[in-house]
Parts: C-alpha cells; structure tokens; sequence
C-alpha cells in the first residue's frame, strides 16, 4: 500500500507541498465551514437564521454582501413575478410530463430546468448584454435613440430577428412589465437605483415596434433584465435568478402531478392529433434497385 510519502515522491513534491496543494484545490470566498461552525461569507449561520430572509441569502451568497432593503424589495418583486407561467410553459409541461414518465422530483426538475436557455425563460441574461452595450455606448457619449439603433442593427447583422425580451405568445401586454417598471421608477426616484436600464428598456421596446404593425410589448424577461442591471447583476447571474425563481413553479407543478397521477402524458391529449408533413401513403419497393438514394 502507498504512503503520503510514496506519492509525493512520485509528484515530485513533499508531503507538506501535497497537503498544501490539496488545501488550495478549492478555494471560495463564499463558505467557511469547521466542526460545529458554519459562516456564509463571513456571517455566523446563526446569526443569519431567523434574522435575514431567503432573498437576502441569495443576494449575500451571489454578491457578497447583504443587499438593502430597498435592494430585497426589488429583487424580490422580480423573482415573485417570474416563478411560474402555467403548463403551456414549456419548462412547466417538461416538469409534468416527466413526473408522468416516473421520474423523481429532482429529475423533473433538472428536465424542466434544461430548456431555460436563449429562447424560453433565459433571454434575460442576452437582453441584458444588450442594456449594457446600450449602457456602455451613452457613457461613451452616444444619443439614446443612436446607441439603441445600432446595437439592434449589429443584431439584425449577425441575423438576429427576435430581440431577446420582447413580445409575448399570449400576452399583447404581459401584465407583469407595467407593475415591475412602476417598481423601477419608485425605487430609482427613491434613488435606490438609477432608473437608467428602465430608459434603455423602454427605448429598446419603442424602436423594435417602430419597424413592426403591432408593438412588440416587453416581457417579463425583458423587464426583469432592467431590473437586474439596475440592480448590479452580470447577465449569467440574471438568468441563474430567474431560473431560481421558475424553480418554485417547476417544484409545485411537479408536485401537483405527483398528487394528480397520471401515467406518461405527452404535451397533448391522443383525441388531438398533430399535422404531418410527410409523404403520402406509398408502397416499400420489392427490391433495393427500386430504392431512390437520398445521399
Ligand atoms: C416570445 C416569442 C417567441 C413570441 O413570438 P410570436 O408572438 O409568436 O411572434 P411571431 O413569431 O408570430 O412574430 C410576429 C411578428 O413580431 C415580430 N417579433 C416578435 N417578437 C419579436 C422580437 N422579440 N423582436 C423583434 N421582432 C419580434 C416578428 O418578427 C414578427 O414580425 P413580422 O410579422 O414582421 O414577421 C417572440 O416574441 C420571441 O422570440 N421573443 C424573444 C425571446 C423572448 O423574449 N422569449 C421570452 C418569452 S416570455
């Protein structure tokens, strides 16, 4: 059997040099945790239990300190809005059709969880490049309408159609952006926040519907990316919230099915068929010659 120092002879390092690269292998500035002590960047759990909401922790565990509460009640409106959008969602109807297929809470979650990227339930995080861009070129001294034009143009470029956190499959106005905005401009003329990424939004929504026949309303991705930056997210950490938030959704949905039963259930009813697309009805040949290559 090999000894600690067999190996760090083999490594070419001490025994010290081995134990000290172990201690340095992962490293956090978020957790500290020794026999019977536990401290979450700093602040005793103890302290923090009963004393600091959940919001409060996530703030503390993503960002390093404890927000205000000014900063809480934004965040927090935020994530209550994004938690659920009914089983039409697709992340939603994921999570139910895989409790259906017998998979286990965590399974349905992670299923559900999955399909939270660019299009559905995560544009956030994009739409959020995009305020910034638009941010960073008024520092620069470029005029809203200007800077708002050209970054939509360089997307319209690289053959992006659908701006991320804009429009809304069933929702002509998703109720959840007027009632967040109002949030925004109390808090920004509280001076919570600046109110800036509120302006871009809506400069961002005035121009997309200026080149369309309809207005292509925010959503609720559109509307919490202004929150988020307003309130100092980077954009993957804007999509990691709201994906914390639709976690509450995904977890009760999965639940009730659990509750409801159900055996394999597909997205729709069987009386309900699809449209197919393919080929009429046709023969198989006899023989291979008669078999049309497609290569
Ligand atoms: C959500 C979404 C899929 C809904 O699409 P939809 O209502 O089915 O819209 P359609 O695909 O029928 O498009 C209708 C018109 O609005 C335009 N449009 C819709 N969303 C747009 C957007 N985000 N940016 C620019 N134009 C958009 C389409 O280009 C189309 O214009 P046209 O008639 O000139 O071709 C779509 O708006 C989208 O992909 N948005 C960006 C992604 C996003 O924010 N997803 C989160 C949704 S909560």
């Amino acid at each position: 059997m090999s000894t600690t120092e067999d190996r760090s002879a083999g490594s070419g390092m001490s025994a010290e040099e081995l134990v000290d690269e172990a201690r340095h292998w992962w490293e956090t500035d978020i957790i500290d945790i020794r026999p019977g002590e536990i401290a979450l960047r700093g602040y005793p759990i103890e302290q923090l239990i009963g004393r600091v909401g959940f919001v409060d922790t996530i703030w503390l565990m993503l960002r390093g300190e404890l927000p205000s509460r000014a900063e809480v009640t934004l965040l927090e409106a935020a994530l209550v809005a994004s938690v659920d959008h009914g089983p039409q969602a697709p992340s939603i109807a994921i999570a139910r059709m895989a409790t259906t297929c017998g998979v286990p809470v965590n399974g349905a979650m992670a299923s559900a969880i999955n399909v939270l990227d660019d299009i559905h339930g995560g544009p956030g995080q994009q739409c959020m490049e995009l305020y910034l861009e638009i941010d960073a070129a008024l520092e620069q001294g470029q005029g809203l309408d200007e800077a708002v034009g050209l970054a939509l143009q360089r997307r319209r470029d690289a053959g992006v159609t659908y701006i991320p956190g804009f429009g809304h499959r069933f929702h002509p106005l998703d109720p959840r952006t007027p009632r967040l905005l109002s949030l925004v401009d109390a808090a920004a003329a509280e001076g919570t926040v600046s109110g800036r990424f509120a302006t871009i939004g809506r400069a961002v929504e005035a121009a997309i519907g200026a080149a369309k026949p309809r207005p292509i309303p925010m959503n609720v991705d559109g509307v919490t990316a202004v929150i988020y930056c307003e309130l100092g997210f980077t954009p993957e950490l804007g999509r990691g919230v709201f994906i914390l938030a639709r976690s509450v959704g995904i977890l009760a949905h999965a639940s009730e099915q659990m509750v409801q039963g159900g055996r394999i259930k597909g997205p729709l009813p069987k009386s309900i068929g699809y449209t197919y697309t393919g080929p009429a009805r046709r023969s198989v040949p006899e023989t291979g010659d008669e078999r049309r290559s497609t290569s």
